[in-house]
């Protein structure tokens, strides 16, 4: 890793506070509250977030979208799992590592949107704010981080180092 932006103790510290707000705003809630992960980045930081927010009624439904080549061109993206579950009716969160552009969660919003749930919010783990689009619109950010690209904790470069549990920038010899 050429640098290091955020240590696994950092990230799980937040991953704690954004799963109290979180399940604050849910609690109570007699339906509960679906969670929308969208594979492959959001895997851990999903697996950590939902044990720290202990819901009675949680069911999960997965979305796999991919953007196409590494960043070809940005914001164009392709589904490649549809929803797995029923979310009509239903509170959902949509849960994502990062929003860069924009271009997958605007695609997830509208592709859930149209199966009519009862309410609609996203909760993304990073966020590259010099990126994200000013209309789209995201309730939980864990850290706003730089215009960097970023492996670790669930991100990947070319499928590898989602195993990594910091989130750090690689050296530049190891991208491709
Ligand atoms: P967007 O559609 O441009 O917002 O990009 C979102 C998706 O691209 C994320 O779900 C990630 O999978 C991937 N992505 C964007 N930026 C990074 C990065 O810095 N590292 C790893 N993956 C990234
Ligand atoms: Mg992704």
């Amino acid at each position: 890793m050429d640098r290091v932006l955020l240590r696994a103790e950092q990230i799980k510290q937040r991953v704690h506070e954004l799963a109290e707000e979180i399940g604050k705003l849910y609690e109570g809630e007699p339906s509960g509250l679906t969670i929308v992960p969208i594979l492959s980045g959001s895997i851990i930081f999903l697996a950590d977030l939902i044990r720290e927010m202990p819901m009675p009624r949680m069911r999960i439904a997965l979305v796999q979208i991919s953007s196409y080549g590494q960043r070809a061109t940005p914001g164009e993206t392709k589904t490649l799992i549809n929803l797995t579950g029923d979310i009509r009716g239903r509170h959902v969160l949509i849960v994502d590592d990062i929003l860069d552009s924009g271009g997958t969660l605007r695609r997830v919003q509208s592709m859930l949107s149209a199966h009519k749930p009862a309410s609609i919010r996203t909760a993304v783990l990073l966020r590259k704010p010099a990126k994200a689009p000013s209309d789209l619109k995201v309730d939980f950010i864990g850290f706003d981080i730089e215009d960097l690209f970023v492996v670790g904790y669930g991100l990947d470069y070319a499928g590898l180092y989602r195993n990594y549990p910091h989130i750090g920038v690689l050296k530049a010899g190891m991208m491709g």
